[in-house]
């Protein structure tokens, strides 16, 4: 069953105009597109798309609704592969649990949805308090003194918590309500001994957090009198609807910016997302004071590739985010930073420079991160050779974990030229980290250099028609052995993914196989575990056929003959066969070469230039000493091929 956060995530991020432009051309017409309907027969177009509702409708035929029914319609799809596709087109991970049953899935919706009351309720009498006497007094002026105006405070559905240690606990009675409700959502606590109960929020300014969709799932609440005993802020428990390393503040009023504008920008605290939304900066999300989490990180990914990192201006703040940058980098995001005069965070300079200067200040001030971070560390260590290498060190730490071989070589480069330092060392400094961490200590017959070759000496990877023989090898591997392990540390899937994401041009071009492959690598990034029965049970019919298939055959699957390893031949028994994988990849890298082989000899046929045909030929020669060396470890000829 496809989780309802996923349905959410889903559905909101599907833009119906994308969605129906994926079938039909629409024309621009005032705020609306308008096409051909394609569920009649029409001449004149009658089919209208409005973006901002998000819905469709045939003025002709009547059909009208939103993206997920369009492709139910369109495409006969049932509710949940409708989500499914979409998901696959925003290439957002969907969550599910298959052994939930609909009972407890009742239940936990039952627990859900009485939580999100609470919230709701909690939310609007926050937001009333504001308008008391003591609210205007203690709460709205506050917000007032600190610029913000009507809009912006009900935009953000900012609120007022009164003094008093009963309020919401005696406003939530007089409504009614079971109390455990509000004690679950961390707004009320118990006392145990008196049975009694107390608010959990007093005296202080409210900010709620919202999930993409609007929907209030905790607060904030920051204290009017500083008072050492408690925390500036107070934030909501983590609960059923609030997980926090999955929650950006912001997140609901700013999507739509980040997606238009195509980069977000992070900040750490409630005040610099408002008082940057005032000013007229719409893409800007929190993480909240903590350091960011991988889950923020995908949240951000649905809307955008791009982040711009500001943090406070004490260098102590910027050295303390540069972890967290790391991992945006490691999970392909393109990071840029500004940094902040000393003492001055966003929301307070923003304030300072007014909201003209302050934008044209982050236009003018962003900066690639990496080469940002080199100049930090270098400041003062031009003739500290030893300090510097190891600076230098962890700045190829940084660049170790970018996924993108190309980029990292670009950096590598930028690099080179900054800290006077050859570009190959580097590389080979950057190459030995990745080794270390992970990426080399698979095992593999791949001589290192072999690899090397591969990947930066040859033009850029073109995609290629590798053999879906081998590509169905490789979904047979992760159906009937995925989960078993393949070293100490990694289990057969684990090593497949590993290895595509090495190489870009080992690109699955079977779309069947393609899916079957990311849908399990989405899994297992989710932490969750699989087994066959993910595949035989799975909502796609051609999924399960495949799986069915694959499992079925397991006794009588034979190996290929090209599968030799050193002149013998591979039994065809389990862990033998899962060693195998090796030679699947060995195979998809020689069609590979063979195909660069190929199209250079094509070239080289239309070569007139004495330098191109020169080049050919150089070309050809490395081509064919990566093939032989690969041919070689094969122990097979690379002209079975
Ligand atoms: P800051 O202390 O920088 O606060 O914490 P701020 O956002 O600048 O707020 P003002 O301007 O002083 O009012 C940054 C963020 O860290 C979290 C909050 O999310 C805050 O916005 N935080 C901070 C807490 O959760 N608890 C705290 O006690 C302090
Ligand atoms: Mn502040």
């Amino acid at each position: 069953m496809i989780s309802r956060q996923s349905i959410d995530a889903v559905i909101n991020a599907a833009a119906i105009d994308e969605v129906v432009g994926d079938y039909i051309a629409l024309k621009k017409r005032g705020a609306n597109l308008l096409g051909r309907c394609p569920f009649h027969d029409e001449k004149s177009p009658s089919f209208t798309v409005s973006p901002a509702k998000g819905i469709y409708k045939c003025f002709g035929c009547g059909k009208a609704g939103n993206s997920v029914s369009f492709l139910m319609e369109h495409d006969h799809l049932s509710f949940t592969d409708a989500i499914r596709r979409l998901a696959l087109k925003y290439q957002i991970v969907i969550e599910e649990d298959n052994a939930q049953t609909s009972d407890e899935y009742n239940e936990q919706q039952k627990v859900r949805d009485s939580l999100l009351v609470a919230l709701e309720f909690a939310k609007n009498y926050f937001k009333t308090q504001l308008k008391t006497e003591e609210g205007l007094v203690a709460g709205e002026n506050y917000f007032r003194e600190r610029g913000y105006t009507q809009q912006t405070i009900e935009e953000f559905e900012l609120g007022y918590s009164p003094q008093g240690w009963e309020s919401l606990v005696n406003e939530a009675t007089k409504n009614q309500f079971n109390l455990d409700y509000f004690v679950n959502a961390g707004l009320i606590k118990k006392n145990e001994e008196r049975g009694t109960y107390f608010d959990m929020f007093r005296q202080r300014v409210i900010f709620p957090i919202h999930d993409l969709t609007g929907k209030v799932i905790a607060f904030g609440g920051r204290q009017l009198v500083k008072d050492d005993k408690s925390p500036k802020y107070l934030n909501s428990p983590e609960t059923e609807v609030y997980h926090k390393s999955n929650v950006l503040y912001g997140i609901y009023q700013s999507k739509k910016g980040i997606k238009a504008l195509n980069n977000c920008f992070l900040v750490e605290g409630y005040t610099d997302v408002i008082t940057l939304h005032q000013a007229g900066v719409k893409n800007v999300v929190a993480s909240s004071g903590t350091s960011l989490t991988e889950g923020q990180i995908k949240l951000i990914k649905r809307f955008t590739e791009n982040v711009t990192v500001l943090y406070d201006g004490d260098s102590a703040g910027i050295k303390a985010s540069l972890r967290g940058i790391d991992l945006l980098l490691a999970q392909g995001l393109n990071v840029r930073t500004v940094s902040f005069p000393e003492g001055e965070d966003p929301d307070s300079y923003c304030k300072q420079l007014g909201a003209e200067a302050f934008t044209l200040f982050l236009k003018e001030k962003s900066r690639d991160f990496i080469l940002f971070k080199i100049e930090l560390l270098l400041t003062g260590l031009e003739n500290d050779p030893i300090r510097k290498t190891e600076v230098v060190k962890n700045l190829m730490q940084s660049i170790s974990v970018i996924p993108d071989a190309l980029k990292r070589a670009a950096y590598a480069r930028e690099c080179s030229k900054l800290v006077d330092m050859d570009e190959k060392l580097l590389l080979s400094e950057i190459n030995k980290i990745r080794r270390k961490n992970g990426e080399g200590n698979m095992p593999s017959h791949f001589d290192e250099e072999i690899k090397d070759l591969l990947q930066t000496n040859l033009p850029e990877p073109k995609v290629y028609e590798a053999g879906e023989e081998q590509e169905l090898e490789l979904v047979r591997l992760l159906i009937q052995n995925g989960n078993e392990k393949f070293t100490d540390e990694a289990t057969v899937a684990d090593f497949i993914f590993k290895e595509l994401q090495e190489d870009e041009a080992l690109k699955i071009s079977n779309v069947l196989y393609d899916r079957i492959i990311n849908e399990v690598k989405q899994h297992i990034e989710e932490n969750l575990s699989f087994d066959e029965h993910f595949f035989t049970n799975h909502m796609d019919g051609d999924i399960r056929n495949l799986a069915a298939d694959v499992l079925s055959d397991v006794d009588k699957y034979e190996l290929s003959p090209f599968w030799l390893a050193g002149g013998k031949v591979i039994p065809t028994q389990k862990e033998n066969y899962i060693r195998n994988l090796q030679s699947v990849f060995l195979f998809l890298k020689l069609s590979k070469v063979n195909r660069l082989i190929k199209n250079n000899l094509e070239e080289f046929a239309k070569a007139s230039h004495a330098d191109e045909i020169e080049h050919c030929q150089a070309y050809n020669i490395q081509l064919i000493t990566v093939r032989n060396a690969i041919a070689g470890i094969m122990g097979t000829s690379y002209n079975v091929l």
